[in-house]
């Protein structure tokens, strides 16, 4: 059986710490494409370099070419400018808005048959952008932000309650941003929801909001570490989860952001936002929908208003 090929549409932070965790899970050859000459080519040797001692076969190659991207079964963007302390992530649109025009083009002429993760931000709108530009159909592309969001919770949960963080689930639902909806009826300790658990006087109420709103803030707290850009790591290992349950057809349910169609969620129309899906061979298999309380519902109306909000003004600048 031939290996699969992912290209990885931007090899800067988190492209290149895809290429490593995608090596080291032998997922398929890796092609790091970048505007900037000399960063994929280094990058793809420096971890081609690596594969004898971690006794991996993988081939990595970098290119300026989109042409090199041909064929690729998985395409993961990253390509864009990240954010520096004081910004938002909405802050970047204009600027991320041209450069997915590019990588939609460079995908609809390649690869367009790809299953296609998108992590540049503001993360919805631009996925949104892409799904325009390349043409995939709604059902192969999604955006990774939920999985991200997630992860944060549950780290912060597992802190709280010093338990594993494999026993942590939680559940996160709406746009990448300040409007996301943790649910919190919905994320559990081995199954035991934590409302339960503040009942049980394992934490307590005001605690727990706090840490809903440290994981709303999750993204801004690494931004004002770091300085100079924002989180890789997470990231990498989220996206790289999401790729694995569509190359393994493993039918993960996983929060992606994803086109949730008029009527559904409660949506009075189409919007790009996250919500938890099947995700195996066939992209975007089905659309967990749960039932939303009416506090639930308004700050998922909320968050899907936002991103609405910025479509519009994504297409202003589309003219
Ligand atoms: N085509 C291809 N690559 C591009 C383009 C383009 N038009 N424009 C910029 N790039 C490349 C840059 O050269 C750089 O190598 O995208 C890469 C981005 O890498 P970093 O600046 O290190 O950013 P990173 O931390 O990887 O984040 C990328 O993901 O989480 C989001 O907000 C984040 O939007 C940002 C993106």
């Amino acid at each position: 059986m031939a290996r699969k090929k992912i290209a990885l549409v931007g090899s800067g932070n988190i492209g290149g710490t895809l290429a490593h965790l995608i090596g080291l899970k032998e997922l398929g050859d890796v092609v790091l494409f970048d505007i900037a000459e000399g960063v994929p080519q280094g990058k793809a040797l420096d971890i081609l370099e690596s594969t004898p001692v971690e006794g991996v076969d993988v081939r990595y190659r970098g290119a300026n070419d989109y042409a090199e991207i041909k064929g690729a079964d998985v395409v993961i963007v990253t390509a864009g400018v990240p954010r520096k302390p004081g910004m938002s992530r909405d802050d970047l649109v204009g600027i991320n808005l041209k450069v997915m025009k590019a990588v939609g083009e460079g995908i609809k002429a390649n690869c367009p048959d790809a299953f296609v993760i998108c992590i540049t931000n503001p993360l919805d709108v631009m996925v949104w952008a892409l799904q325009h530009f390349s043409g995939v159909p709604a059902n192969r592309i999604v955006g990774m932000a939920g999985v991200l969001d997630s992860a944060r919770f549950r780290t912060f949960l597992a802190e709280e309650f010093n338990v594993s963080v494999e026993d942590v689930t939680a559940f996160v639902l709406g746009g990448h941003g300040d409007t996301m909806v943790p649910l919190v009826r919905y994320s559990t300790v081995a199954g035991i929801p934590l409302p339960d658990l503040v009942k049980m006087g394992w934490t307590t109420q005001e605690k727990l909001d706090a840490i809903v709103q440290r994981t709303r803030d999750g993204g801004a707290e690494i931004v004002n570490l770091l300085k100079t850009g924002s989180a890789f790591y997470a990231p990498a290992a989220s996206a790289v989860a999401m790729a694995e349950s569509y190359l393994k057809d493993k039918k993960r349910v996983m929060p992606v952001a994803t086109l949730v169609k008029g009527g559904t969620y409660g949506q009075p129309d189409d919007v790009f936002v996250g919500v938890p899906v099947v995700l195996g061979e066939g992209g975007v298999e089905r659309i967990v929908e749960i039932s939303l309380d009416p506090a639930e519902q308004a700050a998922f109306n909320k968050s899907a208003d936002a991103v609405r909000g910025l479509v519009k003004v994504a297409s202003g600048l589309m003219g």
